[in-house]
């Protein structure tokens, strides 16, 4: 069953369209994340399901209740936003107990629930500090703490992480996958970074322009992204997007030309793609291989190298100028400047339509 419903979500601020006709279907203990730039109205869908926004249209129901016409407080959701503003007066346990008392729950349920948190949050010694006392990371557990003791169906997060130096932004991820199994509840969480994404949600919900992009597993938003959006903003280093032209041809899949020449052989059934030129040809790092000039798919220029340790990025360029991104082992020997051949492996790659829509190589049976 799913636990929330978003219905046909249109959201304007003075005139200009935010949101566009968004739907969506939560399952119930589901881990979502939305995912995208800066800007696609991640964080005012999550203030609508929280009830600190209006919709203009549409409607939001939890567990089969419509909730939009609700105050916050009467939701059943709870907030942990990316500045958590904690009383700095107040001890770790008032401030997870502040929200509710003033609720008027009971006090031996209070300090049940604070007592409950703290030790999913693993931070029972920490109860009597005060927030100066505390690092970064133990800030945001207290923060996420006054969410879990009121109990929500639903979580939600705006960019919880973001805040966090690198080091401790991984660990409070891991932290949060550990948590999400021991709370009987739905997240969502807003972020605009891929591998929290990846690494935390069941399925990723990914918007730009007002819209929902597409929605599914990391692993299918990654391996067959809906359209060039998808497939730009997914993956690093980004996926390059070569011009193709279909090739002419009798077999079930389809064949293209690059403009340097170069054909390459994908597993992408030719019936549903559009005919002629006009395509792009999608090739993640992954799928590009460095070899000796004349033994590839096409030779290039290396115009750049980006030593990662386990790998090498290879910046390359092919004759008529279209720019590819390769790997290469880690300890690579290219220099700048050198010529090479590049393989493109074709079974892997993706083709886009003149309309963006992804088209991909039928999934192994
Ligand atoms: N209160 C507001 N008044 C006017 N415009 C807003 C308001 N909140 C957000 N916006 C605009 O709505 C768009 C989406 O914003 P937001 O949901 O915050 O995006 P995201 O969280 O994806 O970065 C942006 O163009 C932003 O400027
Ligand atoms: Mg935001």
């Amino acid at each position: 069953m799913a636990t929330l419903e978003l219905s046909n979500i249109r959201k304007a601020y003075g005139g200009t369209p935010v949101l566009d006709d968004v739907s969506l279907s939560v399952a119930e203990r589901e881990f979502i994340a939305f995912l995208g730039p800066s800007g696609s109205g991640k964080s005012t869908l999550l203030r609508i399901i929280a009830g600190l926004e209006t919709l203009d249209a549409g409607e939001v129901r939890l567990g089969g209740e419509r909730i939009d016409p609700l105050p916050p407080g009467r939701r059943g959701v709870a907030m942990v936003f990316q500045h958590y503003a904690l009383y700095p007066h107040m001890s770790v346990r008032e401030n997870m107990a502040f929200g509710l008392r003033n609720a008027r729950v009971p006090r031996e349920e209070i300090e049940a629930r604070v007592a409950e948190a703290a030790r999913v949050l693993e931070i029972e010694a920490q109860l009597d500090k005060k927030p100066a006392q505390m690092s970064g990371g133990q800030r945001q557990r207290v923060a996420i703490g006054r969410a879990i003791v009121k109990q929500p169906r639903l979580f939600l997060l705006d960019e919880p992480l973001s805040n966090l130096d690198a080091a401790l932004r991984m660990r409070t991820r891991v932290e949060l996958a550990q948590l999400r199994q021991r709370v009987d509840a739905a997240f969502i969480m807003v972020t605009h970074d891929q591998a929290e994404a990846m690494t935390l949600a069941d399925r990723i919900v990914v918007m730009n322009d007002r819209r929902i992009q597409q929605v599914g597993a990391p692993m299918e938003i990654y391996s067959r992204p809906a359209n060039t959006f998808v497939a730009r903003f997914v993956g690093s280093p980004a996926m390059t997007l070569a011009p193709a032209a279909l090739s002419d041809g009798e077999g079930p899949f389809a064949r293209v030309r690059l403009a340097s020449g170069a054909e390459v052989e994908t597993r992408v059934p030719r019936a549903g793609l559009p005919a002629g030129d006009g395509l792009l040809l999608g090739l993640r790092p992954e799928m590009v291989s460095v070899t000796a000039p004349g033994a590839g798919t096409a030779d290039a220029e290396v115009m750049l190298l980006e030593r990662l340790g386990e790998r090498t990025l290879v910046y390359a360029r092919l004759a008529g100028g279209q720019d590819v991104t390769a790997e290469d082992k880690g300890d690579s020997p290219l220099r700048t400047g050198d010529r090479i051949g590049l393989r493109l492996d074709g079974a892997a790659a993706h083709l886009f339509g003149p309309d963006g829509a992804g088209h991909h190589a039928e999934a192994a049976r």
